[in-house]
């Protein structure tokens, strides 16, 4: 029985509408982990998927004059599974909560619930958030302003509540108060980053109250087993996604889900961090089951200093960006420009900037120059090293020492801190460049070993890095692969370990040849 996998999640999104680079942004840092994490030899499983019940995406589709069936299977199949495409995500698993193989996991899951006294019937009185399909009380709401002064809106769709008023069946989350308590206090990096921790803490230390886990004035959900009137809140029918996707309630499956489960970490925004950090570890203790190792709550990206929103149609569609400064630019600019855990916002001219500073002229001259200088000076073939001077021990060292800070940062989510290590490294390597002037070397047939020995530092410099920036940019660096010979050396740059960057992999008479324009130049001021 091979060990357990990581396991990482992104939320499943709501289909009311497209994706944008918010949503975006969170799959983008699952997939660059997870493929960090295949990268170290590691078994992964990464999942994310779209959340299709509930009232909002009801409304959406009765307002475009379709049944909810017809408006999520139209937005999926047009929009979030081409995302996935748009932004080469590499995810094990896609789930739909509108699956069978969902909804089984569902039912079994509240049956167990109920059958063991932690669910029961009682009336809801109260305001309800449509957009963050959330029961709220006063602490959440705010006085409107504009159209909606004199009324009471959620804080963060600034949108009013709904009073609801039904006959509903409730969930025992006051039971949970203690045993979160306690494993919080064990786990202190169940939730991340440190503010988030603190939050969920404090929340839970005011004391819980029991909830509503279902709801009889919507259809579009899960029946509950036992009530067929009513269906699953659509909160605890998405959070479940988790384990029905790898297995919940399906027999077969009990070998994969016991390697799979719990998860490593589930990454959200910080808007559904209490869902994630206080109901769902609650969910799993009613249910016997084990808590995911961590949740983390990344900031926002931001417009007008406001949380880019769906329902408030401020969003920005990813293929906005992509198609001007393409996939891997977009991944690694929100990656790099945005400390995860923090608020940010996208800019064009910052976007600009760094795409044409760091990746076109940092890395991807540094590319062509050496495939350039290989070729000119060796007619293509890489040569061989002779031996090696102090200033090429030092590259060496320091290219060490950055896979080391790389992979430290990547298993602690911060992947600003990686790429910046990275890009220190391509740094250095531009300088040697600079200092060791191959192009000087050229012109003295007596420097022709020392020539070789630059040439096959710098390359072999180029396979490290598309090692390490491979998990971040994936279509770039395999072009890097191929164009460095790299695959006819050492193999397919997916199977490279990070955790085993080394020095001479690439063989001498390979053939290196121009890898193209791994960065275009941006046309000029095109961009919005
Ligand atoms: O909440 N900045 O779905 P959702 C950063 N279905 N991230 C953002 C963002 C922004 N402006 N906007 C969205 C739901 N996101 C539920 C989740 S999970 C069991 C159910 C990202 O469509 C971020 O990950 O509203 C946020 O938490 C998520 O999309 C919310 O997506
Ligand atoms: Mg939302």
């Amino acid at each position: 029985m091979p060990d357990k996998s990581f396991y990482a999640t992104t939320p499943i999104y709501y289909v009311n509408d497209a994706p944008h680079i918010g949503h975006a942004y969170t799959t983008v840092a699952g997939d660059a982990l997870t493929r960090w994490r295949r990268q170290r030899g590691e078994s992964v499983v990464f999942l994310t998927g779209t959340d299709e019940h509930g009232t909002k995406v009801q409304r959406k589709a009765e307002e475009n004059g379709v049944s909810p069936q017809e408006w999520v299977d139209r937005l999926v199949a047009e929009h979030w599974r081409p995302v996935l495409e748009t932004l080469d995500i590499a995810n094990d698993d896609f789930i739909r909560t509108t699956e069978k193989r969902h909804r089984i996991g569902v039912q079994r899951f509240w049956e167990v619930l109920q059958e063991s006294g932690q669910v029961y019937p009682e009336a809801y009185e109260g305001p309800y958030c449509v957009g963050c399909e959330e029961f709220k009380v006063a602490a959440d709401l705010e006085e409107g302003t504009g159209e909606f002064a004199g009324q009471q809106v959620c804080r963060i769709h600034h949108r009013p509540v709904e009073q609801l008023s039904e006959q509903n069946w409730w969930f025992r989350l006051s039971d949970y108060t203690q045993p979160l308590l306690e494993h919080y206090e064990r786990h202190p990096d169940a939730v991340a980053p440190r503010s988030a921790y603190n939050e969920v803490v404090s929340f839970i230390r005011q004391g819980l109250s029991d909830i509503s886990m279902s709801r009889s004035s919507v259809s579009w959900g899960i029946p509950l087993p036992w009530d067929e009137e009513q269906v699953v809140y659509v909160w605890f029918d998405a959070l479940l996604n988790y384990i029905t996707a790898i297995g919940y309630g399906d027999e077969s499956r009990t070998g994969f889900f016991d390697r799979t489960w719990p998860a490593d970490v589930h990454l959200v925004g910080k808007d559904i961090l209490r869902f994630h950090a206080v109901y769902w570890p609650a969910m799993l203790m009613a249910a016997g089951l084990p808590l995911p190792g961590q949740v983390f709550a990344h900031g926002w990206l931001l417009v007008g200093g406001e949380k880019m929103s769906k329902t408030k149609l401020t969003g920005i569609a990813p293929t906005a960006i992509t198609d001007v400064f393409g996939t891997d630019a977009f991944r690694y600019y929100f990656l790099r420009a945005i400390n995860f855990g923090a608020d940010g916002s996208f800019s064009w001219e910052d976007m600009r900037d760094r795409y044409t500073a760091e990746l076109a002229n940092g890395l991807g001259n540094l590319a062509s120059r050496s495939a350039a200088m290989i070729g000119k000076y060796y007619d293509g073939i890489l040569p061989e090293p002779g031996p090696y001077s102090n200033a090429d021990l030092v590259l060496q060292d320091h290219l060490a020492r950055a896979a080391l800070d790389a992979d430290a940062a990547m298993l602690a989510l911060d992947f600003s801190t990686a790429i910046g290590a990275v890009r220190g490294f391509i740094d250095a390597v531009n300088h040697y460049v600079t200092d060791q002037e191959p192009w000087v070397l050229a012109k003295d047939e007596e420097r022709r070993e020392r020539l070789g020995t630059v040439l096959y530092t710098i390359a072999e410099s180029l396979r490290a890095i598309s090692v390490l920036y491979h998990p971040i940019m994936p279509g770039s660096m395999a072009t890097l692969w191929q164009s460095l010979g790299a695959g006819e050396s050492v193999g397919p740059l997916a199977d490279q370990l990070v955790t085993d960057i080394g020095w001479g992999r690439l063989a001498p008479g390979s053939t290196v040849a121009k890898p193209g324009q791994l960065f275009p130049r941006l046309p000029d001021e095109e961009t919005p």
